[in-house]
């Protein structure tokens, strides 16, 4: 796809529609920094502009006019994406969400929340909370995520094992599409047999089809107790077994987490945490527990105890402050953010049936000791949902920049041969594009494709993602 520079005229422009306070130019050196860069390993990106609409209208004439004028469009939450998905890889706009910040509506009638995308998750998880209400997806980010960039990469986070992803919650969206026009894609409504399902077809969509500008949630009851527990294993693949045997057991915690013993060392040093660990634990499974009665939060818990002495633990710690609850908490979230702050990384969010667990993280470890690179392993085991971080430490350029490619695929080949695929939350964006045809096959490709080029004709929205 050939694009165009944008004019001084149409850049003019721009400035006419958003106003000259909301649009940064690559002059601003310091204005222009944050969006150059997402969360993602050390990438950067600079774009012709910035804009910072404030409603679906003015995008709306934005997006009629790159469509026209051929002009690449990277539509931006928070930044805080590890597939690269916010970077403008060709330049052009970036058109950032954030004055389209507003809860609209939170209908405690029927249980829904009408938002603009960029609502900062944590921000809106609050206001409803304040209503008795819960709005479950829960990413490491949420401190300054955007719902719209939430939805667009359909996160989870580690409450999805029992509540689900953010697909489960969005209703309705409404979004201007690459040539202007401006649409909602369903109905408020829970269920919804009324033609092909196009708000599920813009979840998760990468900013490629649509620009988000409103959504329309499902929100429930909120859980008013919970128990907190962290359980120290001497071996990892037991603790990675352990997972589907408390399923198995008859329970469904809000929260299943799996820190290797590095994660967390790494997270206490970086976050200034003390954690007595013995030396022979290897591995954590953070678990929680909730629901609205304590005496059936024990039962459960007794039949969590039940499975995990079946395997070689240590002594289990029950948070019983909200402190440690919170500390607990701030130290799983905190372990992305601990290991990038050690050395060069490279995320892999690899998901596979949970009962494979023990079987993907023996690979990893086995592949890693092939193609000599170490490992941080941690995620959302009760997903099956694994985060690899994979670190360069002393390894070579050339080792990290064409060797280790290989053995990510050994990975992602892995993941698929059981019954898994190459991401669970993080997306395809730029970084795991390489590796798509591992996880998809041409006949779904092909049909992805045909999506984006109806939705998209000339190309303009988010290119170089995905596919
Ligand atoms: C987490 C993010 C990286 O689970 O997905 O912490
Ligand atoms: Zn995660």
């Amino acid at each position: 796809m050939k694009f165009n520079k944008i004019s001084p005229e149409l850049a003019e422009i721009f400035a006419s529609i958003v106003g000259h306070d909301h649009m940064v130019l690559p002059a601003d050196l310091e204005g222009m920094e944050r969006y150059t860069h997402d969360e993602t390993e050390d990438l950067r990106y600079h774009p012709e502009v910035v804009l910072k609409p404030k409603n679906a209208e003015e995008i709306s004439r934005i997006m009629r006019l790159c469509h026209e004028n051929l002009i690449p469009v990277t539509p931006r939450g928070a930044g805080t994406g590890l597939s690269g998905g916010a970077l403008a890889v060709h330049g052009g706009v970036v058109l950032s969400m954030e004055r389209l910040n507003a809860i609209i509506d939170i209908d405690e009638r029927n249980l829904q929340a009408t938002v603009e995308p960029g609502v900062i998750t944590q921000v809106f998880q609050e206001a409803v909370i304040a209503k008795g209400l819960f709005y479950p997806p829960d990413p490491s980010s949420r401190g300054s995520s955007q719902l719209g960039g939430n939805l667009s990469e359909s996160s989870g986070g580690p409450r999805a094992v029992k509540y689900g992803v953010t697909k489960d919650y969005v209703l309705n969206v409404e979004v201007v599409l690459p040539t202007g026009e401006i649409t909602w894609t369903g109905a408020n409504v829970l269920k919804n047999a009324t033609g092909y399902n196009l708000t599920q077809l813009m979840v998760g969509s990468e900013g490629t089809l649509g620009v988000i500008t409103k959504i329309v949630f499902k929100l429930i009851p909120y859980p008013t107790q919970n128990l907190v527990m962290l359980v120290p294993f001497r071996k990892e693949e037991e603790a990675a077994a352990a997972v589907a045997r408390i399923f198995m057991a008859g329970i469904v915690p809000s929260a299943l987490e799996f820190m290797e013993r590095e994660a967390i060392e790494w997270t206490c040093r970086y976050v200034g945490l003390e954690m007595p660990m013995s030396a022979d634990e290897r591995a954590h499974l953070l678990i929680e527990l909730d629901g609205n009665d304590m005496d059936l939060l024990y039962k459960d818990a007794e039949r969590v105890y039940e499975v995990l002495e079946t395997f070689d633990v240590g002594d289990i710690l029950v948070a019983d402050t909200e402190k440690q609850k919170e500390d607990l908490w701030r130290l799983r979230r905190n372990v992305g953010h601990a290991v990038k702050s050690n050395s060069i990384y490279k995320e892999e969010d690899t998901v596979v049936p949970r009962a494979e667990l023990p079987v993907l993280l023996r690979g990893v470890k086995e592949i890693g000791a092939r193609y000599n690179f170490k490992s941080v392993c941690y995620g959302h085991a009760g997903d099956g949902n694994l985060h690899i971080n994979i670190v360069k430490g002393d390894m070579s350029d050339d080792d990290w920049n064409n060797k280790l490619p290989e053995g990510i695929k050994e990975i992602f080949r892995l993941c698929v041969s059981l019954g898994g695929t190459i991401s669970g939350e993080h997306g395809i964006g730029l970084v795991q594009r390489p590796y798509i045809g591992i996880a998809l096959s041409e006949v779904q490709l092909r049909l992805m494709q045909g999506i984006k080029q109806l939705f998209d004709p000339n190309g303009i929205l988010n290119p170089g993602k995905i596919f």
